[in-house]
């Protein structure tokens, strides 16, 4: 990871963590164990990759961080929430996240549920009246439709369905890729597109280009993580190493072999490098982002 890349990401990490703390219900409020189950999957350590990535986009852009909390926040409210329902029984069957119990082990599957839920609500209840974003009503309803879309039965849900349909079966390229673009791509392209939202007059060009990029991260992302899930272990991912083969998953690697995936995730991340192009040193920030992602170690 770069020097520039390293210092941004500890403030804007410790930044994010404590913007995160303060909208989160006080454990003190009723009911309790439903806030404590919140807070408890939300302020556990997780790499907040999405939130960086708003705010490397609201860097590049030259908005203020300050103006970008509220987006940060609501992003990964929806990440927690997708990460304790993907380890629900019903689901992935996970029972170690960030290096803990997962939610429904640490409390039970009816909490781990609501928890996820309110969380859901939580990040549109930010983007729609959080102080910190200074966008105007329309752009802030444009943010809302967005992470609504990337959220839903078109953004992630649909491909979490997709996944659980999918296994035990042999998906197509096409197919896994749609997945993937679906189930990760769609939250980490809003993560982007939020930023973009939040400046007004925007270049069209600049947006398009930022978007482009941000699918090609989404991308690499998830293709980056199976390629953890087979080749890493359990104390560093701090999630059960090998789930995607017990659980029959149709990954990158299982398609491709992990010499395939790998090269599938730098194709990726030269065509990130390439969308951002037109931009100077001022997205630097976002290039070493898509080095880090594909070469992260959990
Ligand atoms: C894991 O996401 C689930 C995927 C969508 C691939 P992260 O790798 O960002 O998990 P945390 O937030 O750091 O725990
Ligand atoms: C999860 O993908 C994508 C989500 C929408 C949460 P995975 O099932 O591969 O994520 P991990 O490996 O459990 O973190
Ligand atoms: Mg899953
Ligand atoms: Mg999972
Ligand atoms: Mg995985």
């Amino acid at each position: 990871m770069s020097n520039a890349l390293k210092e941004y990401l500890s403030l804007s990490q410790a930044r994010v963590e404590k913007a995160l703390e303060d909208r989160l219900p006080s454990e003190q409020l009723l009911p309790q164990k439903l806030h404590q189950a919140m807070r408890y999957s939300v302020l556990n350590g997780g790499k907040r990759m999405r939130p960086m990535l708003t705010y490397c986009t609201g860097n590049a852009l030259g908005i203020s961080l300050d103006a970008l909390d509220g987006a940060a926040c609501a992003v990964e409210f929806i990440h927690v929430y997708s990460l304790i329902h993907d380890d629900l029984p019903a689901m992935d069957d996970d029972d170690l996240r960030r290096g803990k119990p997962t939610c429904h082990v640490a409390y039970d599957e009816a909490t781990a549920i609501l928890a996820g839920d309110g969380l859901q609500a939580l990040a549109f209840e930010i983007l729609a009246q959080d102080s910190s974003i200074t966008a105007t009503p329309e752009a802030r309803l444009k943010m809302i439709i967005a992470l609504a879309r990337a959220s839903g039965s078109q953004g992630m849900v649909g491909g979490q369905a997709i996944d659980l349909q999918s296994v035990g079966t042999r998906l197509n390229l096409p197919e896994l890729e749609n997945m993937h673009i679906h189930k990760t791509g769609a939250l980490i392209r809003a993560s982007v597109n939020l930023a973009t939202l939040t400046k007004p007059d925007v270049d069209e060009e600049v947006a398009i280009r930022l978007d482009h990029y941000a699918k090609c991260i989404g991308l690499s992302f998830q293709v980056k993580d199976d390629i953890l899930d087979e080749e890493s272990d359990t104390a560093t991912l701090g999630k059960t190493q090998g789930k995607d083969k017990d659980n029959d998953k149709p990954t990158y690697p299982a398609l491709l072999g992990l010499s395939g995936a790998k090269q599938k995730a730098q194709e990726l991340h030269e065509k990130a490098i390439e969308s951002l192009s037109g931009f100077g040193m001022e997205a630097d920030l976002l290039r070493d982002l898509s080095l880090y992602i594909i070469q992260r170690t959990h």
